[in-house]
């Protein structure tokens, strides 16, 4: 048996809420928010996956200190299971970790992107929510994991190249993918007004342009502690429960406790379709 099928309730096939974490640009807190946004949510009751999509240059394992048996590459090649990558995380967060220097990881076709997210169809864990860290770029795997999520949280710091590539990401997702609501959150701002003028930025050309709506979410204060807590190999909202970030990402984690459930599926590529299907069945019941 597998070790988390312990821990099944009654409701083990309710569809939880997906949640893309992404941003274009490299480097401007991808990874910290999925690890802090997760482990703030686990702290909050939420049953919670963490799922790695940086299938070149992973590091949500490296940077909660822990060492996989399995990863989407052992996957790929047929060496195991979905379900066997799963690990056990701080305080039970669930991850799905990827591999780290394998390039041909970075080169599966489209299709290989789609197979992965409907193999989580046949994952039977029970879940409340899934983040997934989405690594740098615009590729074909980026847009994917965003569009098969329900929420997209676009991560942006007050740099002219992270709201360029920020912009350019939005785009193709709109355009190419339907995807048409995205929330931004800006990280590494000196105070909580900074933030809002990061996203007044993109809202302007957005709105001038393109058919998206966007949403401000909030901001993460550049803070010391963070970066300690990166040292550390932990999350700073475990390591540093009071640091400003701390109380940022919790702010976070609570709003997104607020969104609506998923109501059913949205026939496209979607992450846990049958369970989608399976809780629009029941709500019709
Ligand atoms: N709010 C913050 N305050 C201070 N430092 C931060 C903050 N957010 C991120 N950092 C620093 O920036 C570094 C890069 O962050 P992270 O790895 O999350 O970015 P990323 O967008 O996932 O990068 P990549 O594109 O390479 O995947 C972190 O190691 C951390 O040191
Ligand atoms: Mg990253």
């Amino acid at each position: 048996m597998h070790p988390l099928e312990s821990q099944r309730p009654a409701n083990a096939n309710a569809a939880p809420r997906v949640i893309a974490v992404t941003g274009g640009k490299g480097g401007v807190g991808k990874t910290t928010t999925s690890i802090n946004l997760a482990m703030a949510l686990v702290n909050a009751g939420q049953r919670t996956m963490l799922l790695d999509t940086d299938l070149g240059l992973a590091n949500v394992d490296v940077m909660l200190g822990l060492s996989p048996r399995f990863t989407l590459a052992d996957v790929f090649a047929g060496r195991c299971e979905l379900r066997d990558t799963v690990i056990e995380g701080p305080r039970g967060l669930m991850v799905v970790p990827a591999a780290s220097g394998k390039r041909h990881m970075t080169e599966l076709l489209p299709q290989q992107h789609v197979g992965l997210v409907n193999a989580f169809s046949h994952l039977d864990i029970p879940l409340d929510v899934m983040i997934v860290d989405t690594p740098a770029g615009i590729s074909d795997g980026v847009l994917t994991f965003c569009q098969a999520a329900q929420d997209v949280i676009l991560v942006v710091c007050d740099e002219p190249a992270s709201v360029t590539d920020a912009y350019a990401l939005i785009k193709v997702l709109s355009r190419d993918r339907g995807v048409n609501r995205i929330q931004v959150l800006a990280n590494q701002v000196p105070n909580v007004n900074e933030g809002r003028a990061v996203f007044d930025k993109l809202e302007r050309v957005t709105s001038r342009f393109l058919d998206v709506t966007l949403s401000y979410l909030g901001a993460i204060p550049r803070d010391e502690w963070l970066r300690l807590a990166v040292q550390r190999q932990e999350s700073v909202v475990d390591a540093f429960p009071t640091a400003p970030a701390s109380l940022a990402f919790r702010d976070i984690a609570r709003k997104i406790g607020q969104w609506q459930a998923p109501q059913g599926p949205r026939g496209h590529v979607e992450f846990f379709t049958e369970r989608l299907v399976a809780a629009q069945g029941s709500a019709c019941a």
